[in-house]
């Protein structure tokens, strides 16, 4: 018998490139449910997670998305075990310098939303230099959020319009949504479309507060580390059969 891979890429072209989401934003949970049920321990969901990652950000380009933002660390995160944090500080230095080349060579524009305090310098480091590496890039953006929140994101914004106040250059009554948009971490980018989270939590966990008001939201019960390229096939074949309103009226 011929060996099959058990997850081939099954392919999109039932969804035409217009019906399908610009901009794809990943809750990517439960890697510790994953590694408990493998009798493993968490770290191991983790680090299966980075396998995911990369398998979603390739397919992701070979689909066209523009944009794909994934949720790595909260702020609320902190709130973890040291040593669980310890080694996602060191998956993510690690992931910064392996994931290098094969992110120049799809020619991805990295961008990384959230707050830089509590990231260890020699993360800081990688990530800094992927970001100036990756920054002259003209293909999909792969937003990452660490040390990310939306609720901090908005006291950001807001203590940077209050600046703008009160040094002249921004005035009260001009202040409007896209005035806040443009002091968003993500001032610039385009809003998702599409907001997948996975292992079925029915929750957003204080992702993108702000730039989720009209994304379709899909949840599966899978864990991150089992997410692949036919469950985003899945999420994208349903967010394209849906009608978006944004409060007016089907036409
Ligand atoms: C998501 O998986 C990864 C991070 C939040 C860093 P979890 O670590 O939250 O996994 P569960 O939800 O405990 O299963
Ligand atoms: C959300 O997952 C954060 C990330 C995926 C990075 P959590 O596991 O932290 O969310 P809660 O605690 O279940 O809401
Ligand atoms: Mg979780």
């Amino acid at each position: 018998m011929v060996e099959t891979p058990s997850n081939p890429p099954s392919g999109l072209s039932d969804v035409p490139p217009e019906k399908r989401p610009r901009h794809i934003a990943i809750i990517m949970d439960g890697n510790g449910r994953w590694a408990r049920r493998q009798g493993l321990p968490r770290i191991e969901g983790h680090r299966h997670g980075v396998a995911s990652l990369r398998r979603v950000v390739e397919e992701c380009g070979r689909l066209g998305i523009e944009q794909l933002t994934l949720y790595c660390l909260s702020s609320e995160n902190w709130k973890r075990p040291p040593q669980e944090l310890d080694f996602l500080m060191q998956l993510l230095e690690q992931y910064m310098i392996e994931e290098r080349s094969g992110i120049l060579r799809q020619n991805i524009r990295i961008s990384v939303i959230g707050r830089r305090e509590g990231i260890p310098d020699r993360a800081l480091k990688q990530i800094d230099k992927t970001l100036e590496l990756t920054r002259e890039n003209t293909g999909p953006r792969l937003c990452l959020a660490i040390n990310y929140g939306a609720r901090a994101e908005l006291v950001d914004a807001v203590r940077a319009i209050a600046r703008g106040v009160q040094s002249g250059r921004l005035d009260v009554e001009s202040i409007t949504e896209q005035t806040i948009d443009d002091h968003l971490y993500t001032a610039g980018m385009i809003e998702p479309d599409l907001l997948i989270r996975t292992a079925g939590e029915m929750r957003l966990s204080n992702f993108l507060l702000w730039q989720l008001s009209y994304a379709e939201i899909w949840v599966t019960e899978k864990t991150w580390p089992e997410f692949d390229e036919a469950l985003l096939h899945e999420a994208i074949r349903d967010y394209a059969a849906r009608t978006r309103r944004f409060g007016g009226l089907e036409e």
